[in-house]
C-alpha cells in the first residue's frame, strides 16, 4: 500500500517505498543519514513510464544534476552511492550515460571506485550495430574514509585447488586462494538460467512467468546485483535509498539483510507493487535470489578445480 507522508519528516526506520516525485520527496529524508544510494534512473529513452515525460538532453541532464546535488547532501560523510546506467539514444547514436553522470558526482567530492559492467545475455538484437549487451554501474563514496566488506560478496574460486608455488617459501604447497571465495571483481554477470529459468528475455513484460521474481516493470534489475552492493557497503539498520525504486528491487534487498530501505516512485502502480513485494518479504514469501557466497563445489574434476582438503576440514571445524 502506498504510504502517506507527512508534510514535515518521512519516517525512515521503516522500509517502505514513497510514491511521488524524487526531486520533491528527497527534502524530507534527513542530511546525511543515507549509507547507500543505489539507484538506476530513468534514461530517457522512450520506456513505458517515461511516456509524456521526454526531455531534452540539456533538460535531461539539468533535471539530474539538481536530484545528484539534493541526494548527496543525504548521504552520510562515509557512505556510497551506485548508480547504473546504460545508453540514451539520439538520432540513433548512443551517449553512455555513465559518462554524462560522472562529472555530475566528480565536482561534488564523491570518489569512484569502481567502474562496474554488468552483463547480461538476452535483450533486442540490433541490425545495424552490435547488440547492447551490457549496462555500467558507477561506485562512488563519498570521501576517502569508506568501508568495503569484501568478504560477504566473495564468490566461488574458478580452481580452488591451485596451490602456491615453490619459490613461495613457507607457503610452498598451500592453496594460494581464501577458502570465503574470490574478489568477484568488477565484471559482473548473473547466471541466466537462474534468473529467467533457461528463457533468456529481457526488457520484455509478459515474460514475468518465467522469472521468480519478475514483475511487470520494464527494467527492474536482478537481487544479485543490489544484494552485492547491500552487502559490500553498508551494515545492518543503515539507511538505503532508492530514489527511482521501480519495482522495489533495492528496498526489498535491503530489507532482507536487515538494512532499512526507502525508495520513492513516481508511478502509483508501481509503488504498490513495490510495497506488496516488500510485505511478501517481510512475510518470507517473496523469492529471492541472493548472491553466491562461499565456496560452492567446481563442476570439473581437474585437480586444480578441486576444493583443497584444508579448506573442507576448517569448513567442518
Ligand atoms: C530504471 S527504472 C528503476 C527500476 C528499478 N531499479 C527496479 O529494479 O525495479 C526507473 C523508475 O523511475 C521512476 N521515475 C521516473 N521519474 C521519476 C521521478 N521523478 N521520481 C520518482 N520516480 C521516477 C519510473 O517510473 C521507473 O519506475
Amino acid at each position: 500500500m502506498t504510504k502517506a507522508l507527512s508534510p514535515f519528516s518521512l519516517p525512515c526506520d521503516v522500509g517502505a517505498i514513497y510514491q511521488g516525485d524524487a526531486l520533491e520527496l528527497i527534502d524530507q529524508i534527513p542530511d546525511q543519514s543515507v549509507s547507500l544510494v543505489l539507484s538506476s534512473p530513468p534514461y530517457n529513452i522512450g520506456k513505458s513510464y517515461e511516456r509524456g515525460m521526454f526531455k531534452s538532453l540539456d533538460a535531461y541532464r539539468d533535471w539530474m544534476d539538481a536530484l545528484i546535488s539534493k541526494l548527496l547532501d543525504k548521504v552520510k560523510p562515509n557512505g556510497h552511492i551506485c548508480w547504473q546506467v546504460g545508453n540514451y539514444v539520439r538520432d540513433g547514436s548512443l551517449i553512455p550515460l555513465d559518462y554524462l553522470f560522472f562529472p555530475m558526482f566528480e565536482k561534488r567530492g564523491c570518489l569512484l571506485r569502481n567502474r562496474i559492467i554488468w552483463r547480461y545475455n538476452f535483450g533486442l538484437h540490433a541490425q545495424r550495430r552490435f547488440s547492447g549487451r551490457y549496462e555500467t554501474l558507477l561506485w562512488f563514496s563519498r570521501s576517502a574514509d569508506y568501508e568495503f566488506n569484501l568478504d560477504p560478496v566473495r564468490v566461488p574460486q574458478l580452481y580452488p585447488g591451485k596451490r602456491h608455488s615453490k619459490g613461495k617459501g613457507e607457503r610452498a604447497g598451500q592453496p594460494s586462494g581464501n577458502p570465503l571465495g574470490k574478489n568477484p571483481s568488477d565484471f559482473w554477470e548473473f547466471d541466466p538460467s537462474m534468473a529467467f529459468d533457461g528463457k533468456p528475455v529481457w526488457d520484455i513484460p509478459n515474460v514475468k512467468a518465467n522469472h521468480p521474481e519478475k514483475t511487470d516493470h520494464p527494467c527492474q534489475f536482478p537481487n544479485e546485483l543490489a544484494d552485492r552492493c547491500i552487502l559490500a557497503m553498508t551494515a545492518e539498520g543503515d539507511m538505503v535509498l532508492d530514489p527511482f525504486a521501480g519495482a522495489g528491487t533495492t528496498v526489498v534487498c535491503a530489507e532482507s539483510r536487515g538494512r532499512i530501505g526507502i525508495g520513492f516512485e513516481l508511478d502509483a502502480d508501481y509503488t504498490q507493487q513495490a510495497n506488496q513485494r516488500l510485505s511478501l518479504a517481510r512475510n518470507g514469501e517473496l523469492p529471492i535470489r541472493h548472491s553466491g557466497i562461499g565456496p560452492k563445489q567446481p563442476k570439473s574434476g581437474e585437480r586444480v578445480s578441486t576444493v583443497p582438503e584444508e579448506w573442507l576440514l576448517q569448513a567442518s571445524e
